[in-house]
């Protein structure tokens, strides 16, 4: 089900059903397809056709041809129509909405705006750029349009707020999963949730909640994934990467679709009180645990070796003063995430 949401929504900016059905037909042939016959298609005149056609291109759609050669895709764009997202679906979350934008400030936002109109959980928000996507602790996330993953969950547990850091825990196991099923490749968890590849970063979460007495009213998950980004600007180049260093690009509709399953099983299963199985995959997956870090919380500074997790997700600190100290959220210092 894809749903109308642009008025909902500030600043976003969607494809009407002409335009995602133009793009579909696109999708369906490399072959140059005339403005008549997509015209006898769509039911529109050729002229009408060609205003379409242009105004895919202003929105960032790469689309070869004139009305006399007929029009095709320029080859090698990866694209992610509502449709496709749609059919992604899992199961568990198969009636929920998909509001698929061109261009968002930032699909949490969106996602909780949409919460609070009431949008059932499994609602999934997904935009190709952002313009004001957010990071952890108030940083920016750089959000170019058709090589990154850009997508929020949102999810109505029904646990007190003190689970969340679970699920953000849990986020990033489905995350690795994800990319391993769709490109082959191996990445790791950096704690709490930084996806790192070949030690530096490719994608974070950022998981926020509202609260009503003690209970989580709704959790608005996201995901951000450099996965084709092919250059960083110049302040991130030493700290990200994305997966085109492997000289290949992979593609984000298989990557989006791997991750929904696995969330889906995953959050299954954590709902079915099976967390601590899920931090054991963690566990196997992280690449900070053994290692000497140094974390910051707000001013506080701490160092020492990255021991373990606790069951509630905290990291476990063993300090040079022989102490244990229990960090429930921080970020790790380091340059590179290796
Ligand atoms: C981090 O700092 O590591 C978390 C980054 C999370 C970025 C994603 S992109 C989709 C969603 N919308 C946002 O504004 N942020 C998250």
């Amino acid at each position: 089900m894809v749903i109308e949401a642009s008025s909902l929504i500030p600043g976003a900016v969607r494809l009407d059903d002409v335009l995602q059905e133009l793009l579909r037909l696109l999708q369906t042939t490399s072959a140059h397809l005339s403005g008549e016959q997509l015209g006898a298609r769509l039911g529109l005149s050729r002229t009408a056709v060609w205003k379409r056609i242009e105004r895919l291109r202003a929105l960032g759609y790469q689309v070869e041809g004139s009305s006399r050669r007929g029009y095709r895709l320029a080859p090698g764009q990866d694209l992610l129509l509502p449709a496709d997202l749609s059919a992604a679906l899992p199961l568990r979350w198969l009636q929920a909405p998909v509001y698929h934008f061109v261009s968002l400030p930032s699909t949490n936002d969106a996602a909780k705006e949409l919460a609070r109109q009431g949008a059932p959980e499994g609602t999934l928000v997904l935009s190709e750029t952002q313009s004001a996507g957010r990071g952890r602790l108030g940083r920016t996330w750089e959000s170019p349009p058709g090589t990154g993953i850009y997508l929020t969950l949102l999810l109505r547990p029904p646990l007190p707020p003190a689970e969340l850091p679970k699920l953000t825990l849990l986020a990033a196991v489905a995350v690795v999963e994800a990319i391993q099923a769709a490109t082959g490749l191996i990445t790791g968890i950096k704690w709490p949730n930084d996806i790192i590849f070949q030690g530096k970063k490719l994608g974070g979460i950022l998981t926020e909640m509202e609260t009503e007495s003690d209970a989580m009213r709704h959790v608005v998950l996201g995901v951000g994934l450099n996965l084709n980004t092919p250059e960083f600007p110049d302040h991130l180049r030493e700290i990200a990467t994305s997966l085109a260093s492997t000289g290949q690009t992979y593609s984000r509709l298989a990557t989006v679709r791997a991750f929904l399953a696995a969330m889906a099983g995953l959050y299954g299963r954590f709902l079915n009180q099976e967390f601590p199985a899920i931090l054991d995959q963690w566990r196997q997956l992280t690449v900070t645990l053994g290692k000497t870090v140094t974390i910051r919380r707000g001013n506080d500074v701490y160092s020492g070796l990255a021991l373990d997790v606790a069951p509630d997700g905290a990291l476990l600190l063993a300090r040079a003063d022989g102490t244990i100290e229990k960090i429930l959220s921080g970020e790790i210092q380091q340059a590179s995430y290796s």
